[in-house]
């Protein structure tokens, strides 16, 4: 049996980022489900397809290869054999995603392929619902939280370093209602599971993070 570790929460807690230095400290691989997500968005608005278009989502899930790889400790990911870990993280991407992340279709598909991910690896998988809905029996469950304006904030400056313009004002209006469609959707919304450990970051830095969830998972190891 593999060891599970599933880390939820909203988006600009630092998540990705405390994900993968905590599987790097402590062996374990990293998958970011977002990033499945954020496939399907793309493939979706390269092919003109609206969220409403059930019929046409069905028919670009049937055929489609979205894969993660570790490639020199990176995570790389790969939708229909193209690397597109850059391309799945434009504000066009970002302003669609959990639209079609509330889709049951989506979800179908890609719930299932998280599943197959956890079988043989000892995983630290972090999303929304890994710990609710994906792997209701993770052997560690966090969830990571941070006031809204601080996440905001951390994003509005990754942002500046990948050139992205979008002013403060525009990054917390598009989050705030990222924030309500995740919270607020029928399936797998974002919660934290009772039995979850809840982690708040607004006060702490990424290593303070790591930190302090290293000790919950090694204790439990
Ligand atoms: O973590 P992220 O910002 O890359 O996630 C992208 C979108 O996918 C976000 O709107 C929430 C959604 N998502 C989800 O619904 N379930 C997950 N397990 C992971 C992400």
């Amino acid at each position: 049996m593999s060891f599970i570790v599933a880390i939820d929460g909203p988006a600009g807690t630092g998540k990705g980022t405390i994900t993968k230095l905590l599987a790097q400290k402590l062996n374990l691989v990293e998958i970011d489900t977002g990033a499945m997500y954020r496939c399907i968005t793309l493939e979706c608005i390269r092919n003109n397809i609206s969220s409403e278009n059930e019929e046409r989502i069905k028919e670009i899930l049937k055929n489609i290869k979205i894969e993660l790889k570790h490639i020199n400790g990176e995570q790389k990911v790969f939708l229909n054999g193209e690397d597109v870990s850059k391309k799945i993280r434009t504000p066009e991407v970002d302003d669609l995603v959990a639209v079609f992340a509330a889709l049951k279709v989506v979800r179908d598909k890609v719930t299932p392929m998280q599943r197959k991910m956890g079988e043989k690896d000892d995983i630290i998988m972090e999303g929304r619902d890994i710990g609710t809905v994906v792997f209701p029996n993770a052997d560690v469950k966090i969830f990571l939280d941070c006031s809204i304006e601080e996440r905001a904030r951390r994003r509005y400056k990754q942002n500046l370093e990948k050139d992205i313009n979008e002013s403060y004002e525009e990054v917390l209006a598009s989050m705030k209602e990222r924030h309500k469609l995740e919270t607020e959707r029928e399936i797998a919304p974002l919660v934290k599971a009772d039995d979850a450990i809840l982690v708040d970051s607004t006060n702490m830095t990424i290593d303070e993070v790591v930190e302090k969830i290293a000790s919950i998972i090694i204790e439990k190891r």
